[in-house]
């Protein structure tokens, strides 16, 4: 099991320091190679249902954790998906890739040692923050609402590097936050001169991910800022800021509904639609959230 060496960057280094700690996390953390040969397959037109089936069954874990997810609720097939062809044809491959990231960031971070971060309540709250992003997005009419679920999901994954490589810091700012009730988000600003989500975006960044995941991830504490997935950022704010308030797991940030309006407005809903997204997401974040600690 690898171990983690905390890492010293202040507020004077300022970007530098943030590319040293982007760095050090890739040293420790990174995609599979599975991942990447998958994306090939997927642009390759000669690729097959049994051909990419192969591929991924080189990879036995990582098939056993996918064939649970895809028989978790969050999917809902009728009938169990017992194998990797059934899974690729039933699901189809924009779905299997994600299934592969998600997967693949899970066990990468699983094997590295941390006291100070409670795993199962950290990703209990990404999946709820994910799963509602996708349905405050089709509350909202908007295209493609469901490619939101995975920056939802990753968001707050520069926390987890926080957590990990930058553990007398992270106290530190824990502490600030319940000494001063402000946000965690403005005193990381302070502290280092960015934030988690810059740190997050810019790892996915570093793992070659495309911008429609790392973009709305860096923007999730400002998604007017979010340029061209602007409306992703927004789903993902709003979706942050209901779990945190309603307290369904935790990445370390205050336990207040923090919502910016002008993000409601920019999706078209009021916060009567977000109720109701969420109602309908719960449920199903339970049990993706179990199959996401493997039980
Ligand atoms: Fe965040
Ligand atoms: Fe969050």
């Amino acid at each position: 099991m690898a171990s983690v060496n905390p890492l010293n960057v202040t507020a004077a280094q300022g970007t530098a320091g943030l590319h040293l700690l982007v760095e050090e996390i890739d040293k420790l953390v990174s995609l599979p190679d599975i991942y990447y040969r998958l994306e090939e397959a997927i642009v390759d037109p000669g690729a097959t249902t049994d051909s990419i089936a192969e591929l991924l069954r080189s990879d036995p874990d990582l098939c056993a954790r996918m064939l649970r997810m895809a028989n978790s609720a969050f999917y809902s097939f009728p009938t169990t998906i017992e194998t990797i062809e059934r899974a690729v044809s039933t699901i189809g491959l924009r779905q299997i890739r994600e299934l592969v990231l998600v997967t693949a960031v899970i066990k990468a971070f699983e094997g590295i040692p941390s006291e100070k971060v409670n795993m199962a309540s950290f990703w209990e709250h990404s999946v709820a923050v994910g799963i509602l992003a996708r349905e405050i997005g089709r509350a909202g009419g908007i295209p493609g609402a469901q490619s939101f679920y995975i920056p939802g999901l990753l968001h707050d994954l520069g926390r987890l590097v926080m957590y990990l490589k930058l553990p007398g810091l992270m106290n530190d700012l824990l502490d600030q936050r319940e000494s001063s009730g402000r946000v965690m988000y403005e005193l990381e600003h302070e502290m280092l001169s960015y934030s988690h989500a810059d740190i997050g975006g810019s790892l996915l960044a570093l793992w070659k991910l495309p911008p429609s995941i790392y973009e709305p991830v860096t923007t999730h504490h400002n998604p007017a800022e979010g340029g061209e997935f602007m409306l992703s950022a927004c789903a993902v704010h709003i979706a942050d800021a209901w779990v945190n308030s309603n307290q369904t797991g935790s990445s370390g940030d205050r336990f207040e509904l923090d919502i910016n309006n002008e993000t409601l407005a920019l999706l078209g809903i009021d916060l009567d639609a977000v109720e109701t997204a969420a109602r309908g997401a719960a449920q199903q974040t339970q049990s993706v959230a179990r199959q996401f600690m493997g039980h």
